[in-house]
């Protein structure tokens, strides 16, 4: 098959086999390059591990600590004729590296907000690795389905108390237009949108785990936030989706008590602002990246997802010593990102930034590069005219 990108808004409907397995092998020479991780991990659940923070997440466990890594996640098969999800082809690289490299890896594609799949992760951990001692919790979803009680939840992306007006970009076109997004209509968009990307599930997971007896003395758990500038708050930090990572923030507590007799400890990693399939869904989100990339690189601090996530386990999760925590009791990688002259620099731009100078004033060639560089997209190494099979082999993806 020649495959080829094909886009529907932020969505972008095909990937490449070739291309996704070039950009996992990209992130693994990356957390190679910066040599092991003294005391890192050894028994990892990776709990949306297929894209973005938790591939990321996975890499580094594995390739930067030899760690065996279980990776629960929701994505579709490939097979014939038909393509399988970035995702799916992300995770299938990954094995088949870590397998190469002679280490455990294996997958469970379904629900991970349901009873079933966490009782089918608890079997795999209890028949191949007895005890796992991180778990990485990274789902990112528009909706969820309440293991208890049925209720299908949507999450939404509004402002909470007054309309939002501000800059945003069409990252294909390069159309900078203003866009008005109405608040929420009741409390129930707020609670819906908790209910899905809130610390709910986390909790479950965790209590789950724990009550099979497959966490490890000394376990860690982490999950992952995000603040971001003051221009984002309205539709970011203050809408609804900064409630849900109010309540995800606040489970931390509550974890550290259930795990304190096994001395586990949870934690919330406040992560940079990055190109993955989420965040392109999120108005105002992408133009503001543009300039962040732009301000970033200019800078030589620019960071991705992978140098993100090494940087999280090698310096703040796996020093010898507790990560160094904020007010609110949170580890902090977007320490770089929130640099004031970053910031100011960004602010800057954005007053000035229109569809005509966008080119120039922004990283917005740097953001599509990364956009389709998650699809398998934008490779030099890769021929997209020539032809390519779909279905690829894959070791242990259940
Ligand atoms: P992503 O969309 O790349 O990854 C989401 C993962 O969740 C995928 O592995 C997907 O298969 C899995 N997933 C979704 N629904 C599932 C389900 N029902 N069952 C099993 N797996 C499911 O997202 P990204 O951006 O990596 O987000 C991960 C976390 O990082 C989220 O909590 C997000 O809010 C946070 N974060 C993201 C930032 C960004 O700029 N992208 C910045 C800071 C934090
Ligand atoms: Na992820």
């Amino acid at each position: 098959m020649i495959i080829q990108p094909r886009t529907r808004g932020f969505i972008c409907l095909t990937a490449h086999p070739e291309g996704t397995a070039a950009h996992i092998k990209q992130q693994i020479d990356y957390v190679k390059s910066k040599g092991k991780i003294a005391n890192g991990p050894k028994k990892v659940l990776v709990i949306g591990a297929s894209t973005g923070f938790g591939i990321a997440s996975r890499i580094t466990a594995a390739f930067g600590s030899d760690a065996a890594t279980i990776g629960v996640f929701f994505e579709k098969p490939a097979s014939e004729g038909k393509l399988g999800t970035a995702g799916w082809y992300n995770s299938a690289a990954f094995e088949n590296e870590a397998h190469a490299a002679g280490l455990y890896a294996k997958s469970i594609n379904g629900d991970a907000f349901s009873d079933e799949i966490k009782k089918q992760t608890i079997e795999l951990i209890k028949k191949d690795l007895g005890q796992v001692d991180l778990v990485v919790y990274s789902l990112a979803s528009p909706r969820r389905t309440h293991p208890k009680t049925g209720v299908q939840y949507a999450s939404v992306l509004k402002p909470i108390d007054q309309p939002f007006t501000d800059k945003t970009v069409d990252f294909h076109t390069g159309v900078v237009s203003d866009i008005t997004i109405n608040p929420v209509e009741n409390q129930e968009d707020i609670d819906n949108t908790v209910a899905v990307m809130g610390g709910e599930d986390w909790k479950f997971w965790i209590e789950d785990l724990k009550a099979a007896g497959v966490l490890a003395d000394g376990v860690k758990t982490v999950a992952y936030s995000y603040i971001g500038p003051e221009l984002t708050y309205p539709i970011y930090r203050n809408g609804t989706i900064g409630r849900a990572k109010d309540d995800l923030e606040a489970t931390v507590p509550a974890l550290n008590e259930l795990l304190s007799d096994i001395d586990g400890v949870s934690y919330v990693s406040v992560n940079k602002a990055l190109v993955t399939q989420s965040s392109s869904a999120i108005p105002v989100v992408p133009l503001y990246i543009s300039l962040l990339y732009k301000v970033m690189k200019e800078k030589g601090i620019h960071e991705g997802t992978i140098e993100q996530m090494q940087r999280l386990f090698a310096e703040r999760l796996y020093t010898g010593s507790a990560p160094a925590l904020d007010e609110k009791g949170r580890i902090r990688v977007d320490d770089l990102e929130m640099r004031d002259d970053v910031q100011q620099a960004v602010a800057e731009l954005w007053k000035q930034t229109t569809t005509e100078n966008l080119e120039n004033i922004s990283d917005i060639k740097g953001y599509r590069d990364d956009f389709f560089n998650l699809f398998g997209f934008n490779f030099d190494q890769i021929d997209y005219e020539k032809d390519t099979n779909e279905v690829v082999p894959v070791p242990s993806i259940e």
